[in-house]
């Protein structure tokens, strides 16, 4: 028996409420990490984090340098280092604490790096083939170049040689080529003239409308704020603060305390 059914049968609720109910907690349990503790050799960054992201919404996870941001970013990625010995990391219900960085990347984990990591040597789609070489193909081309139509006009150019801007762009849309269940991005604003920085804000409103769920890591937290529906302030690799992107805004002390802004 499905759990609206369990549900109905309980409370005698009728059947479009206990649906509802079903869909909420389907969405309230789509990303949870839960007592992460990741290391650098013997130095314990990530410190007991734990929070839940719902499906479609864009989290901001900010705090000072080396609070712990790209640290727990690639820890979900489950990228080698930092070295994650403790704690769980559940996408839909499926289990990525005990799965290698391919494996995550597969299940929909999609980290934008801060450097970008275009690789030299290729075009623009050519990038893009290189992303959907593992299989689990997410947007099509023409739709990555619709977001992003600079792309499409230097689609055969070098990568390396775009500007930094276009450079996010085709870090973006990499992720977008590969199934993309959760849109992980480090400092995406970093080195970018505010024009630039618009276009990408843009873009990345399009991506949730589109329901996908993004995490953003950014100094420019102000901005990263006006994105987010939520945000999770770190500290010394712990989780210092969680609330709405709102809260954050409001709250004079928090802005003062963990972000100097
Ligand atoms: N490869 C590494 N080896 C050892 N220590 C590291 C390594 N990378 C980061 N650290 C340390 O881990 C801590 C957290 O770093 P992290 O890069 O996660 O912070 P951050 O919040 O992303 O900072 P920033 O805002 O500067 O990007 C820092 O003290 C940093 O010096
Ligand atoms: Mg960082």
């Amino acid at each position: 028996m499905s759990a609206a059914g369990a549900h109905v049968g309980a409370n005698n609720e009728s059947p479009d409420i206990a649906v509802a109910a079903e869909a909420a907690a389907a969405k309230a349990g789509y990303f949870s990490v839960s007592n992460l503790r990741a290391y650098y050799g013997d130095s314990y960054i990530v410190q007991n984090v734990s929070f839940d992201v719902n499906e479609g919404e864009i989290v901001a996870l900010l705090g000072r340098n080396g609070a712990g941001k790209t640290s727990t970013l690639r820890a979900i990625a489950r990228a080698e280092s930092p070295e994650l010995r403790t704690g769980e990391i559940w996408l839909k219900g499926q289990s990525m604490h005990d799965k290698a960085a391919y494996e995550a990347a597969l299940a929909g984990i999609q980290l934008v790096p801060e450097d970008r990591r275009i690789i030299p040597g290729l075009t623009v789609e050519e990038n893009l083939d290189l992303a959907c070489i593992a299989g689990n193909l997410g947007w099509e081309y023409e739709r990555i170049y619709s977001l992003f139509p600079r792309l499409k006009e230097r689609r055969k150019q070098e990568g390396t040689t775009l500007s930094g801007g276009e450079q996010q762009m085709l870090a973006i849309g990499r992720a977008l080529a590969r199934e993309l269940k959760l849109l992980l991005l480090d400092e995406p604003y970093e080195g970018l003239a505010p024009v630039v920085r618009h276009d990408i804000e843009n873009a990345l409103i399009e991506v949730r409308n589109a329901g996908i769920t993004t995490i953003i890591v950014e100094q420019n937290a102000v901005a990263a704020l006006k994105l987010a529906d939520r945000a999770i302030i770190l500290d010394t690799g712990e989780v210092a603060f969680t609330g709405t992107a709102k809260d954050v805004l409001d709250n004079e002390q928090l802005r003062h305390d963990y972000l100097a802004i």
